[in-house]
């Protein structure tokens, strides 16, 4: 893993912006991950500013979201869906039918996540993924014990990850108890991953994934054997 060391969120965004720019810009069609959160904001704004300047376009980009909860619907200002539109999607120049994120509505929602990994598969796999990640180590929405060789599933959220979600939603009970993410088998197909992690709370996290045991407890760990992941934070390690 690479790790690039900055000084705080504002050099994070511009060095994720600068990484995920060159991504953009390297290949034809590219296929990217994407994920949401607090953390990526400021890229988000970022690449918007610079397709705004006419520097970069995502005419050819094709996105696939990390996760999404169950039972909220695209309209629902906590989907990740409406979060993906409004930090980027309806600023920049992709075609709607590119951008995908699982259906949290579906009546079969382990056949939606199946047909999901099927559709990154037949992409021809991610060429590049953003993450962040929880402070208890999750990555997309893959808790403590998920195996390591997980595709795109069904999970019922821990209650630390619904009261750290909380903050978004008007109150603990309407954080939804399942979500849909990409698994860790999905995520460590990507040719290129970019993990952001930003602010002291994440620094006994991180200092596990990068120096502890890679070990299912903590799923972002599985990154040390990726081949190609670069970790940007204003984290001391
Ligand atoms: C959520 C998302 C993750 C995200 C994480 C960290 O639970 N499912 O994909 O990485 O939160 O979010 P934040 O960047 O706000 O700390």
């Amino acid at each position: 893993m690479k790790i690039v060391k900055v000084n705080n969120k504002e050099e994070l965004s511009e060095k994720a912006t600068e990484l995920f720019v060159h991504a953009l810009n390297r290949l034809e069609k590219p296929v990217i991950g994407l994920a949401t959160g607090s953390t990526p904001e400021g890229m988000y704004d970022k690449l918007t500013e610079k397709y705004q300047a006419g520097d970069i376009t995502f005419k050819n980009a094709i996105t696939f979201n990390l996760d999404e909860y169950a039972s909220l619907a695209a309209d629902n200002p906590n989907s990740y869906r409406y979060y993906m539109d409004e930090k980027l999607f309806n600023h920049v120049d992709i075609q709607k039918e590119n951008t995908h994120l699982p259906n949290g509505l579906a009546g079969d929602l382990q056949q939606e996540c199946t047909t999901y990994d099927e559709r990154i598969i037949e992409a021809g796999s991610l060429d590049f993924l953003v993450l962040g990640i929880g402070l208890n180590g999750h990555i997309g929405f893959n808790e403590p014990g998920t195996a390591f060789d997980s595709r795109t599933h069904v999970v019922e959220l821990t209650e630390s990850t619904r009261e750290v979600n909380s903050r978004f939603f008007d109150s603990l009970d309407e954080v939804p108890t399942e979500a849909l993410t990409m698994g860790l088998g999905t995520i460590m197909e990507a040719k290129e991953i970019m993990l952001l992690v930003q602010g002291v709370k994440k620094a006994e996290i991180l200092k596990k994934v990068v120096h502890g045991e890679v070990a299912e407890e903590v799923p972002a760990s599985i990154l040390q054997r990726h081949p190609n992941t670069t970790i940007i934070t204003d984290i001391e390690l």
